[in-house]
């Protein structure tokens, strides 16, 4: 996987600090602790690269990831995380709004979905964000291990009717576990084809 020689290049807290707007990426959001950066780590095969943590709001920056001379992976500060300083979080849902608007590289947002929890309002929130924005977006579960069978069929159908909603989802929805490794060759194969 081209994955493997990823590296960290640097963390954003500003528009003026993105790098150059000219190779392709793709983008990880989600609400806070739903597991973008450990998603990131199990996609790249490297444990350490973006910080994931029990303390929701880890990522406070938008961090890019060289994939390759001409790509980045882009891991996105969590939303809905209301522990933090409102000045803070408002800072973070700017800065958010402002980069998945205006990314002419961004090839495709994953929006990530806790498989416990379903799509909430936040989601939905950015999910009519990206239908603005014309960004073309695709739902990922995460967290898949923490979920039996029988319940996960329930949740999946209210992502399902969730998304035939929103003119710039994917239809097709990846189910993972970063822990346990399910699923992510087929979002590795995703990328690929992506990028
Ligand atoms: P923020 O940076 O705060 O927005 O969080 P994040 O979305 O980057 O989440 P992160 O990857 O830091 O993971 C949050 C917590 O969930 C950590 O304790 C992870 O170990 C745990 N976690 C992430 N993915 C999985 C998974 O697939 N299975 C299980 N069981 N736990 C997971
Ligand atoms: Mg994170």
């Amino acid at each position: 996987f081209v994955g493997s020689n990823a590296d960290f290049l640097k963390g954003v807290v500003a528009m003026n600090g993105l790098p150059a707007d000219d190779r392709i990426e793709v983008c990880f959001a989600g609400r806070s602790n739903v597991g973008k950066s450990s998603l990131i780590n199990a996609l790249t095969g490297r444990k350490g690269l973006a910080r994931a943590s029990n303390t929701p709001g880890r990522t406070q920056e938008i961090n890019f990831f060289t994939l390759t001379e001409s790509h980045y992976l882009v891991d996105l500060p969590g939303y809905g995380f209301a522990n933090a300083p409102l000045a803070v979080v408002e800072k973070w849902q700017r800065l958010l709004k402002q980069y998945l608007q205006g990314r002419v590289g961004l090839r495709r947002a994953f929006v990530l979905i806790d498989s416990r929890h379903g799509v909430k309002d936040v989601d939905e929130e950015i999910m009519s964000l990206l239908d603005s924005a014309a960004v073309t977006f695709q739902v990922v579960m995460t967290k898949a291990d923490k979920v039996k069978e029988k319940d996960r069929a329930k949740i999946m159908d209210q992502v399902r009717s969730k998304l035939s909603k929103h003119p710039a989802a994917f239809p097709e929805i990846v189910l993972t576990s970063s822990e346990k490794g399910d699923g992510i060759p087929t979002l590795r194969a995703l990328i690929a084809n992506l990028i």
